[in-house]
């Protein structure tokens, strides 16, 4: 190996950690060029794979003291020493191109402390501030000094210059005040004239425009073209990868340029610097493409320019405008016609109108376009048609046109029993392919939308299959393919061959809508191809149980009339009659006559199945706890976390769905071993009502992180028992146990064997006494001895099982045992003796007193 290419690697996160030893080569000053590092006493270049960005710039134009960032550029080197920076996590490998760190500073001016790299408190530096930093004074500086500085630092024009910004004292002041003309490319190269004091003691802020912007070039019209973005002065495309037509609608969106009508990938011979999406998505499409990178791709859109749909639920929906002289406005039903919403349909890249009626989306104003635009039908676009238009006088509010075409897009089940079983294919652009989500996030949700899109009711199993070899497919955005967008919208630019495809089977006839899980909801069946809900009483559990099961469900739990709704009359009439072994609902006979009355929609069945037998924790001695697996597709695998998010909520919802009470602790786990798990999004745990609703579907063996999870039910519940059931123990007549009076008993708390460990507590409560005793547990039990049973030991008496595993103190009670202290024997024979005694006594008084009486008559 050629010595001079055995790289040096740090393991560092280069693009937030600025190494020590650095400094710019080649450049006009020391404050430009290119970005070397020492290495035991070499300097060579530092070679990035696209983690800098102008953010880690900055902090080497600060470590340099030399000002803010300018811009970074990366120039392509090869064969020569360098150092490879990388991130933190990922495997190391080799880069292809070579890329060398380019950095301008501004060198003597900088804004400090601001929100961006274009705002903040002004500072200088010069010969005449001794080479250090200085504020300047408010008064000593213009709007065309500010023009200056942004241009300079590479900002746009200044847009906020203000006075007192904080931390302005603890820098000396300049002393001179600044007489730019305006086209100075560096603030220094300005005339100044001295001035002493700074009369209002206030500093100079700045805020310079962001200079990001947007726009198509290269094709026909302003409204289509490669895209490209404008970041601190540089023109950049964007990157290509993972973009559906929802983003470009975004970007059409921001350059007024109306619908977009189709995305397409350039691929260019050479790599070119573009801008790829970083992590900050979530907010625009500026911030979120931030990073700069080479690729071969770039990304050319076509928006529909002078029409486009607002407020409907997908691209191909809404209310319609057109845009003539700049200006926007909705179309006046009088003024359009079939034709028309053909002409529109097309020019928006979409299937052929299905509605379009006035006043059928939400609308602010009265149409301003009163023109009429009688298409015949062929024209590419709308405004093609006003040539012969004329114009009308008014149009009434609640009249522009609101327009739905059709899905352009079409999706099919190949290779299965019937239309609603198989695997999955798109028809795209006129070609069917099957089907891989961009975003790995296939899971039932969504195989759930595509049944729904088939209308082949609920969905009963999905499952990734694996190819013999690499082919076409068509990427899919998944959370896109849940909404209400048309399929067009879903698919992204990626062109990857893939081995993957995916297969789903729903249930077809049967399906459950608006329950709160894929196992519940309102019955619905299909016949004569539309659905009816079904009337409670042509509905019994054994039919409940075969829906169940076609569903994939467990057994049913709750069969209900209007449990979730229904808008309309059950016009299903047949009763069914299911053995309950069938496998589908359609297999049950069905009763020969129609019901007689008919069936109100509050009866329309409403059924909830179990989830089916599908997650368990396993390892351990108690159900509660262990290493976290789930059944799907038949199959038993371990679960792991694609997002990393897994985290205490996410075990109470794991722990919540084996009843076994909250969370205690959870852990990611590491096994070196390669094998099949079935993998989950954490995000998804807390808010599904089954985790199967949460599994992506992928068959690739992982190096396996498992999930441990400790639920808080972990301990089986004690028993108390009395023992020995000696003649002094019986059963008392209310409920409890009888011990009699001075006889000895024994307590005994025994748990089924889980953990070795742990102590057994005996609590005794009484009416007037609380007390407690505490034995270690031997064999998984204590006995408490206690001699002599007096009235004191009468009470509720219960065991609690107390041990510490997994670092956590866990305890479970048994039931409540009553015992009441009864009479001894020698007692009893005492009372009895007592008793005779009494009423012999008794007796002989009754016979002396009717003596005397008798005595007293005669
Ligand atoms: C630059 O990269 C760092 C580290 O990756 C990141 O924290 C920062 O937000 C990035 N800056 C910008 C402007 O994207
Ligand atoms: C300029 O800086 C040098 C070295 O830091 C120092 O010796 C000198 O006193 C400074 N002069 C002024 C006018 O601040
Ligand atoms: C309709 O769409 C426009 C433009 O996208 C948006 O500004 C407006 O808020 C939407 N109106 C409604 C009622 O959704
Ligand atoms: C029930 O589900 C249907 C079909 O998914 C939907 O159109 C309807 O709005 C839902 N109704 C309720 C009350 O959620
Ligand atoms: C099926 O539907 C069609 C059209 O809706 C109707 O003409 C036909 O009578 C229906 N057949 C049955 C058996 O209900
Ligand atoms: C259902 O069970 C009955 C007997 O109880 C049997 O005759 C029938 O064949 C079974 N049907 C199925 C589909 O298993
Ligand atoms: C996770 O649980 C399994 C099964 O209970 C156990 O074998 C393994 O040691 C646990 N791993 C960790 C890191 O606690
Ligand atoms: C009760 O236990 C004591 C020892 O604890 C024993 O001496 C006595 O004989 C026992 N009495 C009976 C009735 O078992
Ligand atoms: C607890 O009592 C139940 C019911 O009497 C019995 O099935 C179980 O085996 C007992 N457990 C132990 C640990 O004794
Ligand atoms: C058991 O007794 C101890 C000390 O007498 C007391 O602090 C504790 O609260 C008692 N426990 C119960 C469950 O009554
Ligand atoms: C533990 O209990 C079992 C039966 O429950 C018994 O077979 C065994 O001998 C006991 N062991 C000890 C050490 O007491």
């Amino acid at each position: 190996m050629d010595p001079y290419r055995v790289l040096t690697v740090f393991l560092s996160l280069w693009s937030s950690v600025v190494p020590a030893d650095v400094r710019l080569v080649g450049g006009a000053s020391r404050c430009a060029g290119s970005l070397e590092q020492r290495h035991q006493g070499d300097w060579r270049p530092v070679v990035d794979q696209y983690n800098w960005n102008l953010t880690s710039a900055a902090a080497v134009c600060q470590q340099l003291d030399c000002g803010s960032v300018v811009s970074l550029r990366r120039t392509q080197h090869s064969s020569i020493p360098m150092f490879v920076s990388e991130f933190g996590l990922m495997p190391i490998s080799m880069v292809s191109d070579e890329l060398i760190l380019e950095i301008t500073c501004s060198d003597s001016v900088r804004l400090l402390d601001g929100t961006s790299l274009c705002s903040g408190r002004l500072e200088v530096k010069s010969d005449q501030s001794n080479q250090s930093w200085s504020s300047v004074c408010k008064e000593d500086f213009d709007l065309r000094d500010a023009e200056v500085v942004c241009r300079e630092l590479g900002c746009g024009a200044p847009s906020a210059l203000q006075g007192a910004l904080d931390g302005g004292e603890k820098a000396p002041m300049w002393t001179r005040e600044f007489q730019c003309k305006g086209d100075e490319s560096a603030l220094l190269d300005c005339d100044s004239s001295v001035r002493n004091t700074c009369s209002s003691g206030k500093v100079v802020g700045l805020t310079c425009l962001d200079p990001s912007g947007l726009r198509l070039v290269g094709g026909a019209s302003r409204c289509s073209g490669t895209l490209e973005m404008n970041k601190l002065g540089e023109w950049k495309p964007l990157d290509e990868r993972d973009w559906d037509l929802r983003v470009a609608g975004i970007a059409c969106g921001l350059l007024d340029c109306g619908s977009p009508v189709s995305t397409t990938r350039r691929m260019n011979p050479a790599k070119t610097n573009v801008w790829a999406a970083g992590s900050n998505c979530a907010s625009s499409l500026m911030d979120c493409f931030d990073r700069p990178t080479f690729s071969h791709g770039s990304l050319e859109i076509t928006c529909s320019d002078s029409v486009r749909l607002l407020n409907g639920t997908n691209l191909c929906s809404g209310r319609l405008e057109v845009k003539s002289n700049q200006l926007w406005s909705s179309v006046c039903e009088d003024d359009f016609d079939q034709q028309g919403a053909e002409v529109v349909c097309k020019e928006l890249g979409c299937g052929a109108p299905s509605v379009f009626k006035g006043g059928l989306y939400r609308e602010v104003e009265a149409p301003v376009w009163v023109r009429e635009l009688p298409c015949g039908g062929d024209e590419s676009a709308l405004l093609d048609c006003l040539k012969s238009g004329s114009a009308r006088s008014t149009c009434s509010p609640g009249k522009a046109v609101g327009l739905t075409c059709s899905d352009p897009n079409d999706v099919r089940l190949v290779g299965g029993t019937s239309r609603c079983t198989g695997i999955l294919e798109l028809k795209h652009r006129g070609e069917w392919k099957s089907v891989v989500n961009a975003d790995f996030r296939w899971d039932l949700k969504v195989a759930a939308a595509m049944c729904g899109r088939l209308d082949c009711g609920s969905v009963v199993s999905a499952a990734k299959r694996t190819e013999s070899s690499e082919r076409p497919v068509w990427w899919i955005n998944s959370p896109c393919v849940q909404s209400e967008s048309t399929l067009k919208e879903c698919v992204t630019m990626k062109d990857q061959l893939s081995e993957y495809s995916l297969e789903i089977t729903c249930s077809d006839s049967v399906r459950l809508l608006n329950g709160t899980s894929l196992c519940s909801g309102r019955l619905e069946v299909k016949s004569n191809q539309s659905w009816s809900s079904v009337c409670e009483e042509d509905f019994d559990l054994r039919d409940a149980e075969v829906v169940c099961r076609e569903l994939g469900c467990g057994a049913p739990l709750v069969l209900q009339g209007a449990l979730y709704g229904g808008e309309k009359a059950p016009m299903w009439t047949r009763e069914f009659q299911c053995e309950g072994n069938e496998s589908a609902l359609r297999d049950c006979d069905r009763s020969g006559s129609a019901r007689g009355g008919p069936c109100s929609p509050g009866r329309a069945v409403g059924l909830t199945c179990s989830d089916p037998d599908y997650i368990r924790l396993v390892g351990e001695a108690s159900r509660c706890a262990g290493t976290l697996e789930l059944k799907n597709q038949g199959e038993w695998r371990p679960v792991a976390v694609w997002d990393s998010q897994w985290d205490q909520s996410s075990a109470a919802a794991a722990c919540g769905l084996l009843d076994c009470g909250s969370a205690v602790s959870t852990e990611i786990t590491d096994d070196a071993s390669d094998r099949l798990v079935w993998w989950i999004r954490s995000s998804c745990v807390q808010a599904a009502a089954t985790l199967l609703e949460c599994v992506t579907l992928t068959n690739v063996p992982e190096t396996y992180t498992g999930l441990n999870v400790t639920c808080s039910d972990l301990l089986a519940h004690p028993n108390i028992s009395l023992s020995p059931s000696t003649d002094g123990v019986s059963k008392a007549k209310w409920q409890g146990l009888q011990v009699l009076m001075g006889s000895n008993f024994t307590i005994t708390c025994s748990v089924e064997p889980q953990y070795q460990e742990g102590s057994f507590q005996l609590v005794f409560a009484s009416s007037d006494a609380a007390q407690n005793y505490t034995l270690p547990a031997v064999n998984h039990s204590a006995h408490f001895l206690f001699p002599a049973a007096d009235h004191a030991h009468q009470g509720d008496y219960r065991c609690v099982y107390h041990v510490y595993v997994f670092s956590h103190n866990f305890s479970s009670e048994s039931q409540t045992l009553y015992l009441a202290v009864g009479a001894s024997v020698t007692e009893l024979i005492i009372r009895l003796v007592v008793l005779l005694l009494g009423l012999m006594l008794l007796i002989i008084a009754l016979c002396c007193h009717s003596e005397a009486c008798r005595r007293r008559w005669r």
